[in-house]
């Protein structure tokens, strides 16, 4: 049952008049005529009494913070447009007070994780950057302190400081590309070109390293030309990363191998190992920058970076209008895997 002022106003005055004519019914003389006319008198009265208090005073007054309430929700949101119209001011002052409080605390919510998001990034640099500060640091204090006298000492430590720093190089120059990224800075320079060559350049860059676990790369193309639609230089920095995460987190003696396939003017790109592969608990995570699986912050020999390259590789990715995908078995391997918009290839 729904109540109104009427309705209220209705039964509260039907109760002022049973009561008042109850009471009046007590008096010796009273009569029908005497009770009726006194009951109609304090029903009508306390009716017309009670509704417009109601009315005009209390509904009045929600009303008025209904509108008040409308007016700064204006300010934040569209309208909530629902229908309202045979719903008492108070259900709708009701309704509008808890669709506001729902917002609020989803902006809130918002506020909250960009917050924690920006602590933890802050963290997470100034970890990052402190690591091959520290190092260079170290070595160079060291031969300071006389190790500079001996030339074996002073070659090695300097070129390790020379390490460190390109580390640190390396960690600024992917800080900033994704900075760039993010903030759609940077544009695709798209244009069309046969990828292949592209693939061949990016293997011949990861050679060495790939060499050092000796790792077999594959790559047997059943087709030369493959036309692509994409920007060529943020294409190769891709394959780059995902061919060199093959081969940094591959097994000795393992092998990595780059597929092509097409389907419906569509080039899918996967790059397989048999490495360590992924724990399920981590495979969303890995895309975040600075995830890494390996948390430990003691690295071994070209092994875990900074846990930036496969965020670049999705924002890249994304830039094109594709996705990048993962599937993984701990201990057995990895496959990564995007799509591009390329020409027809008549077979
Ligand atoms: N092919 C793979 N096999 C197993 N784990 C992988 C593979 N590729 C990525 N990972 C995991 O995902 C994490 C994130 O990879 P990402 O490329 O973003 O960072 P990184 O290789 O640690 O550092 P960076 O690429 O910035 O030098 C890695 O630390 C690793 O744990
Ligand atoms: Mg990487």
């Amino acid at each position: 049952m729904r109540f109104n002022s009427r309705l209220i106003s209705f039964l509260l005055a039907l109760s002022v008049g049973l009561i008042t004519t109850a009471f009046i019914s007590l008096v010796k003389d009273a009569n029908w005529r005497i009770l009726f006319v006194c009951f109609a008198i304090s029903l009508s009265s306390t009716f017309i009494l009670c509704y417009f208090t109601l009315e005009f005073l209390v509904l009045g007054e929600i009303n008025e913070a209904y509108n008040m309430l409308a007016k700064i929700k204006k300010k934040d949101f569209k309208l909530y447009k629902k229908k309202m119209s045979n719903i008492t001011p108070i259900q709708k002052l009701n309704e509008e007070l808890h669709h506001y409080a729902k917002n609020k605390q989803q902006e809130i919510d918002r506020l909250e994780e960009l917050a924690m998001y920006r602590r933890e990034f802050l963290a997470d640099v100034s970890h990052e950057l402190k690591t091959p500060i520290f190092a260079a640091q170290g070595f160079l204090h060291t031969l300071l302190d006389g190790a500079v006298d001996d030339i074996e000492v002073r070659y090695k430590f300097l070129k390790k400081a020379a390490n460190s720093l390109d580390g640190l190089n390396g960690l600024v120059e992917d800080l900033f590309t994704l900075s760039q990224l993010e903030a759609h800075i940077i544009t695709m320079k798209k244009e069309k070109f046969n990828i292949i060559p592209l693939i061949d350049r990016a293997f011949e860059q990861v050679e060495e390293m790939a060499r050092e676990k000796k790792i077999f790369l594959i790559f047997e193309p059943e087709i030369e030309e493959i036309f692509v639609n994409a920007d060529s230089e943020k294409m190769l920095r891709v394959l780059i990363n995902l061919i060199s995460n093959a081969i940094k987190y591959g097994k000795e003696n393992g092998k990595v191998a780059l597929k092509t396939s097409i389907d419906n003017q569509k080039l899918k790109i996967e790059i397989e190992d048999d490495g360590q592969g992924i724990a399920p608990e981590n495979i969303d995570r890995i895309f975040e920058r600075f995830y890494r699986v390996e948390k430990s912050r003691h690295r071994e020999k070209n092994k875990g970076g900074t846990g930036l390259g496969l965020a670049i590789v999705k924002h890249i990715i994304e830039a094109h209008q594709s996705e990048v995908f993962v599937k993984s078995k701990l201990h057995e391997g990895s496959i990564f895997w995007f799509e591009l918009a390329c020409d027809e290839v008549i077979l």
